[in-house]
């Protein structure tokens, strides 16, 4: 364990902060931070702040807060260990090999295994589409006019009409691989496999950073199902992934908006007319998921849907999600019986652009197709509820989803919050409710810490500079601490200056959580450097003296004033004799 820590450390001393942030995060400077808007909550104006100096960052909005290694982990969804051999990775620092957990070791390998099976079965499928087999492939991507050069950029590729061109392909692998990548399919019977991806053109999935998860495909004839996509595996899951993010995240980055259309050749044409910032589900509803991925790239999505009553209701389900997110979301409806890869066919790239220009804000565009269906008096305000209901329901109420919604809505159609929660659920309390504080406030409020004035100056202190707090609990700390979360703190500066003597108190992130970690990241963040240290010191030590003094003259006091009811002379006397010597000495 001790060797661990001392690698641990290495990686986070070799980690910049700033740079593993700010590639999620656009940081601005301000003063000694830089600040950003938060990744982990929506917000507009940022609070999310980040301290190069002290390594760590905070966020003044929801109470996050940690180190590099902790900002991965949080960002990422990931576990310690992962988070560390990321940033290992990236920092040059060789990591022994048994950090991980035999059981994470396995995963992690397991993981590695099929994304190499993954792409070699990627190589395999790109390589027929050119050989004499692949013809009838071929045909079909210049029928749906996809040119060479978007076959290669995607690695599109050819499953022929076979139960068996991969099984053979890729024997080397063995049938159980491809079985657990999801390429083959175990026989009924359970004696043998056959290829799962029959007749189709091949889409890898390639995660945003270069690893293949799975594939789509598209049937070539017209046969069911038109798509069939990898099933869920150690590496792939479905509502995560956008396909074309990989190929296009540079394109998005430089246009910072990231068009969402449905189908995979809606993509494919668009790339092809030239139109690169754009990506696609995979066949599933949209997922916060799937906008946290665009967030780091885009600050704008914009939504490419069929004109049909599917498009608008995908539409109104993505609204909540884009507005608890905090990503800015437009709509464009195409013409009837258009779809984006018909569309641009047809009118090119230009009057797309045209129609992207124009588009609705996500919100705006549900009220008014709602308005224009049922009008707004009395009768059509009822059927606009009675269609906004199923989708309130649909979000969990505790789900902060819901009362943006809400709050959205019901401002919109002049209705109140609890008219247009109806039967939903009366006593929900949304009513004064204020959309873009409440992700803020709601959590800060879950984290909020009231520590004493004194109680918060002396740990603010000790955060910063730890290696006072063995003399500052010498003097009476503990006694004047009045929440368990603030002892909480000490005893953990107390221990981490035992182990680590002369190690930066961001170190003490790692041995805290909730309420205490936000309280810690926050001063790490907020308190300034002090010129003189020591000074500083010496008073708060003279404080803690004096108070000590005080609370002991207070308390010898109170004795002498029992005595003296009591009338018991010898204690009052010897009472007495401990005050002279107590004054004496001050
Ligand atoms: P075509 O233009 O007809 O070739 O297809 P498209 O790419 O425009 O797809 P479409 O608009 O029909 O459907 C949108 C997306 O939904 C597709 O790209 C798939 O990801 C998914 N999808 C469509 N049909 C199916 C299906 O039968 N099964 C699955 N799993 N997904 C499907
Ligand atoms: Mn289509």
């Amino acid at each position: 364990m001790a060797n661990d820590e001392g690698v641990v450390q290495a990686v986070k001393d070799a980690a910049d902060i700033l740079e593993v942030v700010g590639e999620i995060v656009s940081l601005k400077k301000a003063g000694v931070n830089y600040k950003g808007l938060c990744p982990f909550h929506g917000e507009k104006t940022p609070s999310f702040t980040v301290n190069p100096a002290r390594r760590s960052f905070h966020c003044f909005g929801c109470g996050e807060g940690g180190d590099a290694l902790s900002f991965i982990m949080r960002y990422q969804g990931i576990g310690f260990w992962e988070a560390l051999k990321q940033l290992a990775g990236r920092y040059h620092i060789s990591l022994p090999e048994r950090e991980l957990s035999p059981r994470e070791r396995q995963t992690a390998s397991k993981r590695k295994e099929l994304f190499a099976i993954n792409q070699q079965a990627a190589l395999c499928y790109h390589q027929l589409l050119f050989a004499e087999n692949g013809a009838v492939a071929r045909n079909y991507l210049e029928k749906r006019r996809i040119p060479l050069a978007v076959i290669n950029d995607f690695q599109l590729g050819f499953a022929p009409e076979s139960w068996d061109f991969l099984l053979k392909a890729m024997a080397d692998v063995g049938e159980e691989g491809l079985s657990e990548a999801g390429l083959v399919v175990q026989r009924e019977s359970g004696k043998g496999y056959y290829d799962r991806f029959r007749n189709r053109v091949l889409f890898p999935i390639i995660s945003h950073s270069g690893k293949y998860l799975g594939f789509g495909g598209r049937i070539l004839d017209n046969q069911e199902p038109k798509y069939l996509n990898s099933p869920e595996t150690l590496v792939y899951t479905k509502g995560k992934t956008l396909f074309g993010l990989f190929q296009n995240k540079e394109a998005i980055r430089r246009s910072h908006r990231a068009l969402i259309v449905e189908g995979n050749f809606d993509l494919l044409s668009l790339v092809a007319a030239g139109v690169r910032d754009v990506v696609a589900p995979l066949g599933t509803a949209l997922t916060s998921q799937h906008i946290r991925a665009l967030k780091g790239y885009a600050q704008e999505a914009v939504l490419l849907f069929d004109g049909d009553q599917a498009g608008i209701k995908a539409a109104m389900r993505a609204v909540p999600l884009f507005l608890s997110e905090k990503v800015a979301a437009r709509v464009v409806i195409l013409p009837d019986g258009h779809d984006p890869d018909t569309f641009v066919t047809e009118f090119g790239a230009a009057a797309l652009e045209e129609r992207l220009a124009a588009a609705y804000a996500l919100p705006e565009f549900v009220v008014s197709h709602l308005v224009d269906k049922h009008g707004l008096d009395l009768e059509g305000k009822g059927r606009i509820v009675e269609e906004l209901r199923p989708l309130i329901k649909a979000i969990d109420d505790q789900d902060l989803q819901r009362s943006l919604f809400v709050s959205h809505f019901s401002t919109k159609l002049g209705l109140s919050e609890e008219q247009l929660l109806g039967a939903v659920s009366p006593p929900l309390a949304v009513s004064a409710y204020q959309p873009v504080q409440t992700s803020a406030t709601a959590a800060a409020r879950h984290l909020k810490i009231s520590y004493t004035m004194i109680e918060e100056q002396l740990l603010s202190f000790l955060i910063i500079y730890p290696e006072y707090v063995g003399q500052f609990v010498e003097e009476g700390l503990l006694e004047i601490i009045t929440q368990p979360s603030a002892a909480n703190i000490v005893k953990a500066l107390q221990e981490l200056h035992s182990k680590f003597p002369g190690c930066g108190a961001e170190r003490l992130l790692d041995q805290l959580e909730g309420p205490e970690r936000t309280f810690v990241s926050r001063q790490l963040i907020s308190v300034p450097v002090l010129p003189d240290t020591e000074r500083e010191a010496a008073e708060k030590i003279a404080w803690l003296r004096e108070n000590r003094q005080k609370q002991r003259m207070r308390q010898l006091t109170a004795r002498i004033n029992e005595a003296q009811s009591k009338n018991d002379q010898e204690l009052l006397f010897s009472l007495l004799l401990e005050k002279k010597k107590i004054s004496e000495r001050e």
